[in-house]
């Protein structure tokens, strides 16, 4: 396959399998690039892009951002709390007139679940979902399965663990679309309360003990809890939770076998994972973010090369 089967990335659920392997040899490419002492190629000078983020973003923005300059675009960049949202523009109308000063893709982050599918349907641009509330993170669960078959060789028939708020999680979502696609073994952990009541009927088992689930994985994502989303108290205090499905060394080092240890970021150290787990031989954390960014150009990529 040669190009991807869409013309947007809304989601890891509208992909098929060699739409990733496609994004992952491309990025093979584009993670050469970066590690050249001039790591720029100038593939897309007649590419505008708008990035617009509607929710805080640190890693996210600035990794599309890399992305989108070390393939010689121009980007624009637009955040919600400094603009005419506040003054009662509507999605459709901010995004047309950006539209209208010619650019050809964007990649946005919103609080509302769609909000990129929603944009597809009435915007002539491509649309990148940078994480739309708790729904996707596609790109999120793109870099995370790339930097596992770096480390591991393949994702196929790994046994993958995602620890934490599975409910309020977009990055958990999209990983378990992502996984299942690729032919890993996918549980989940983390408290009963958030547990989506459907989470088995996307293919991944449910273990409520965290040293069982740690002993039967490859790798643990370790996920925040998503406290920004969360209307009510969902376990009594962070201290219990840390008690239960926090990763602590003593932990790691009682296991069976040496496991790799992730997390999308942004760590709460001390909460869900101990700084000597996070920052120990085992953690991926950072080749993570780097990934991000040759993902991030492996996809913009192929999306702009279905746009020309
Ligand atoms: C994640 C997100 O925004 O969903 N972070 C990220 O993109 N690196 C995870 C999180 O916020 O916990």
């Amino acid at each position: 396959m040669s190009e991807l089967s869409v013309n947007h990335l809304l989601g890891i659920k509208y992909l098929k399998e060699q739409d990733i392997q496609l994004i992952f040899e491309t990025a093979d490419h584009f993670k050469e690039v970066i590690n050249r002492s001039i790591k720029k190629v100038p593939s897309l000078r007649d590419i505008t892009i708008a990035n617009i983020f509607f929710e805080n973003s640190t890693r996210t923005k600035l990794s599309f951002e890399l992305a989108e300059k070390r393939l010689s675009a121009d980007v624009i960049n637009f955040s919600a709390s400094q603009s005419s949202v506040k003054k009662g523009e509507t999605l459709i109308d901010t995004v047309n007139n950006i539209l209208a000063m010619k650019v050809d893709m964007v990649v946005m982050r919103h609080p509302n679940p769609g909000a990129g599918i929603f944009l597809s349907k009435h915007v002539k641009a491509s649309i990148v979902n940078a994480g739309d509330g708790a729904h996707e993170h596609p790109t999120q669960a793109l870099l995370d399965s790339y930097s596992i078959r770096e480390k591991l060789g393949d994702v196929s028939g790994k046994n993958v663990v995602i620890v934490g708020d599975i409910l309020h999680s977009r990055v958990a979502l999209s990983n378990i679309f992502a996984l299942k696609l690729q032919g890993a073994n996918v549980k989940v952990c983390g408290p009963k309360t958030l547990m989506p009541k459907y989470i088995e009927a996307l293919g991944v088992t449910v273990e409520s003990d965290l040293r069982k689930a740690l002993n039967w994985c490859d790798v643990a994502n370790m996920l925040r809890i998503q406290n920004e989303r969360l209307d009510i108290s969902y376990f009594p205090s962070t201290r219990e939770y840390t008690q239960q499905f926090g990763v602590n060394k003593k932990l790691l080092d009682s296991l069976d076998k040496e496991i790799v240890i992730m997390h999308p970021g942004p760590i709460n150290r001390g909460v869900e994972i101990t700084s000597d787990v996070a920052d120990s031989k085992q953690s991926i954390i950072l080749n993570q973010v780097e990934n991000g960014v040759a993902i991030r150009m492996a996809v913009i990529y192929l999306l702009a090369s279905k746009i020309k």
